[in-house]
């Protein structure tokens, strides 16, 4: 692979389930772990916020690892996936016949929402091409719809080797998080949170509860980075 190659999904989405097992497995025995965690945490943050939550989209859904957790996290919402995979969409489509999946590309238009969720997705995007990306995202929020973006966190070693011996990690770029909040000010989005996550591996499950305390420390496997639409002037 040269530098400036991009991952083309297609080719692991057979065994994509099998690869990202492989890859974490220092850290979680079993990979659906963090399809759960990040997900309870944007119920979390969007039961707080009070504001309804009718239709969720996740951008770069892959293989639809998370998307029976957004489901059940938000029952009465209308749940959406999109990524530039069609291969993963496929596979998607066959384990999640409810709910809608759609390839992304240019003059897609799919309504607006009030969540958007992405995750792992934003590294594997040419960094001349993330700000598009994010301004595409913002213009499908509802006002006062929230986008909740979990990355790799470019500061912790144990992200750093399992970035670098994962076969369809070997375009990734990753980023900072000042790069990450930065995205979505030049988008036009109000920053809610940034918070370092997955700091504890399940299995020490005793020491879960101190993550919530941890959010600062930039020690996380990933970090979370949340921002909300303005109303329309
Ligand atoms: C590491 S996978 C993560 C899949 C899923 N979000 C998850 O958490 O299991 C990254 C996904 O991002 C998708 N992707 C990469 N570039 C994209 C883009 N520009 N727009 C939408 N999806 C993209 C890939 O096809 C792949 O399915």
């Amino acid at each position: 692979m040269q530098p400036g190659d991009k991952i083309d999904f297609d080719d692991y989405s057979a065994n994509y389930d099998e690869l990202l097992r492989e890859s974490t497995k220092l850290y979680a025995d079993d990979s659906e772990y963090f399809a759960k965690y990040k997900v309870d945490l944007i119920r979390g943050a969007a039961a707080a916020s009070g504001l309804p939550v009718r239709r969720v989209l996740e951008y770069g859904c892959g293989t639809g690892r998370n998307i029976s957790y957004l489901q059940e996290a938000f029952p009465d919402a209308e749940v959406v996936g999109t990524d530039v995979s069609a291969e993963s969409l496929r596979i998607a489509r066959l384990d999640h016949p409810a709910q809608r999946f759609e390839v992304e590309e240019d003059g897609l238009d799919l309504g607006r929402f009030d969540l958007i969720f992405v995750a792992s997705v934003f590294h594997h995007i040419p960094p001349a091409v993330r700000a598009e990306v994010m301004a595409t995202l913002a213009r499908r929020l509802e006002p006062n719809g929230s986008i909740d973006v979990f990355e790799h966190n470019p500061y912790n070693p144990v992200t750093q080797r399992i970035v670098s011996t994962c076969p369809f990690d070997a375009d990734a770029i990753l980023l900072k998080p000042a790069e990450l909040r930065g995205l979505c000010a030049g988008a036009g989005l109000a920053q809610l949170r940034q918070t370092y996550c997955l700091f504890v591996p399940p299995r020490l499950k005793w020491f879960l509860p101190m993550e919530r305390f941890l959010g600062w420390l930039p020690l996380g496997g990933q970090y979370w980075v949340s921002a909300r639409a303005g109303r329309p002037a």
